[in-house]
Formats: C-alpha cells, sequence, structure tokens
C-alpha cells in the first residue's frame, strides 16, 4: 500500500482564505483582528516561525505586530508588557514566542497573558477548560492535526491513538482532544519500554517526540493514519520529522509530510484562534 499524503499547506490555503472572509467581514462590522507576538532574543529557529506567522496574518488580513526585545530584558519587565497588550483592545491575541532566555519563568509569563487573549492555548486556563470539554483557545499543533483528521474524514471513535512525546504543547494535548472524540488513547515517551509494539497497534498514530527518524516503516500497522509533528533537520541541513518518511509511507493509509504537514496548520490555527477571539469582542 501506498499511502495517500495529507497536504497540510493544501488544507492550510482553503482554511486561510475562509478566515480572509471573515476577517473581512469583521473589519465591515469595525473589529480589525489584531495579533502581537512578543519575542525575547533572536533566536533563528524562533525568527523563522514568526515570519511564518506574520505571513499568514496578513494574507487573511490579521493587524500583526513584532515586538521585539533583547535577551537581557528582565522577567519584570516582560511582565509589565503583557500587562499593557492585555489592555490594548487593538489586540485580541497575544504570543509570547518561547523558548525565553534561562532569567525568565516560563509559566509565569505564560499565566500574566490573559486567557481570553491566550490564541496559543498554552494558559493553565484554557488546558483546564480543554480538559474539561469547555470552549476555549486549543494550542494551535493539537488543533491544527485535528482539524485535518476532520478534513480528510478520520473520525477517531472507537480507533486505537497512539501519541509519542508527552510536551504540554503538543503530546499530552493531542490525546485529550482524541479522547474526546472517543478514541482509546494511548502515550507514549522516552521511558516507554519496546515503543515498536505499541506504535504498532496505533490506527492513528501521532509522533511529537522531536527525534528524527524515530518511527520507521516497520513500527506502523498497515493502513494507519501517520501525524508526524517532528520539525529536525537532518545530517545534510534538510527539514525533516520524526518519521521515516520513505519507509512509511509504503505502510500507512495517510502521512503527513515534512515540510508541509503540521507545520501551516498549526500557524493557520493560531490565525483562527485570533479571529474568535476577534469575534467575542463584537459588541
Ligand atoms: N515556539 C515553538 N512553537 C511555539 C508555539 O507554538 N508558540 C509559542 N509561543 N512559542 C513556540
Amino acid at each position: 500500500m501506498t499511502a495517500s499524503i495529507i497536504s497540510g499547506t493544501e488544507i492550510a490555503k482553503q482554511t486561510r482564505s475562509q478566515l480572509a472572509k471573515e476577517v473581512a467581514q469583521l473589519r465591515e462590522e469595525g473589529v480589525a483582528p489584531g495579533l502581537v507576538i512578543i519575542l525575547v532574543g533572536d533566536n533563528p529557529a524562533s525568527l523563522s516561525y514568526i515570519k511564518g506567522k506574520r505571513k499568514a496574518s496578513e494574507e487573511i488580513g490579521i493587524d500583526f505586530k513584532l515586538e521585539q526585545f533583547p535577551e537581557s530584558l528582565s522577567e519584570e519587565d516582560l511582565l509589565r508588557v503583557i500587562d499593557s497588550y492585555n489592555e490594548d483592545s487593538r489586540f485580541h491575541g497575544i504570543l509570547v514566542q518561547l523558548p525565553l532566555p534561562k532569567h525568565i519563568d516560563e509559566i509565569a509569563v505564560i499565566e500574566k497573558i490573559s486567557p481570553e487573549k491566550d490564541v496559543d492555548g498554552f494558559h493553565p486556563v484554557n488546558l483546564g477548560r480543554m480538559l474539561t470539554g469547555q470552549k476555549c483557545f486549543l494550542s494551535c499543533t493539537p488543533a491544527g492535526i485535528m482539524e485535518m483528521l476532520r478534513i480528510k474524514g478520520v473520525d477517531p471513535a472507537g480507533k486505537h491513538a497512539v501519541v509519542v512525546g508527552r510536551s504540554n504543547i503538543v503530546g499530552k494535548p493531542v490525546g485529550q482532544l482524541l479522547l474526546k472524540e472517543n478514541a482509546t488513547v494511548s502515550y507514549c515517551h522516552s521511558r516507554t519500554r519496546d515503543l515498536s509494539s505499541i506504535t504498532k497497534q496505533a490506527d492513528i498514530l501521532v509522533v511529537a517526540a522531536g527525534k528524527a527518524n524515530l518511527i520507521t516503516g516497520n513500527d506502523i500497522k498497515p493502513g494507519a493514519v501517520v501525524i508526524d509533528v517532528g520539525m529536525n533537520r537532518n545530517e545534510h541541513g534538510k527539514l525533516c520529522g520524526d518519521v521515516a518518511f520513505d519507509e512509511a509511507k509504503e505502510v500507512a493509509s495517510l502521512i503527513t509530510p515534512v515540510p508541509g504537514g503540521v507545520g501551516p496548520m498549526t500557524i493557520t490555527m493560531l490565525a483562527y484562534n485570533t479571529v474568535e477571539a476577534a469575534k467575542k469582542t463584537r459588541s
């Protein structure tokens, strides 16, 4: 079997064009959705992610602002900046780009963002709302994965979904969203014994471990849906995921490539969350 490729790029394009229409409508109603990204330092990977977020925002018609500070910015000053954007009605979404310098407490920063502007979905209030099935901002990568599955007609109900990786940003929340859609969910991580024996049981396999080629063709059940969240550079500097794509596509039924899979959807869901935040401010 050769898998069909899930093109995140294509799905993102369709979703963005839909969002652009909604933004045009919002603007007619006098609401101009705005997103501010706060960056401390000049981490090249962060700058590259931000470039994609700016491009998507501008394409959709969201007012975008990058607020960049030197690496030496104190935590206290960063918290003050966040507070000023919490109060600023021009910006419906606030995103503090991670990672932050070591002298800044990431948790304190995330908790400072108003949950109503937390378009990353990282605030404990949003995570708690997600766990209890309430309306909330979903973190963007898990939301993008669920949207891709929905558009491709993959219903998780009754299926065994295996998530490899347990980060707060991807692994933990995507497992919860799959559970909400009635999948039977297993979490695997660096301490899991005999990883392959578990991934081979997956009808839906989500890999978010940050390790190139962690999952090979032999680790996949024939016909599985494989979602690769990895973003690694191989020995030639080429972007690659956590799944050995060429082997995996011979075993899976559907698979996301890297690049062009989960990445474009993550950025699109950030725009989606920003538009939702703006909609809530309509009188
Ligand atoms: N750094 C890498 N990915 C992300 C993300 O989705 N949000 C934030 N805030 N920082 C990141």
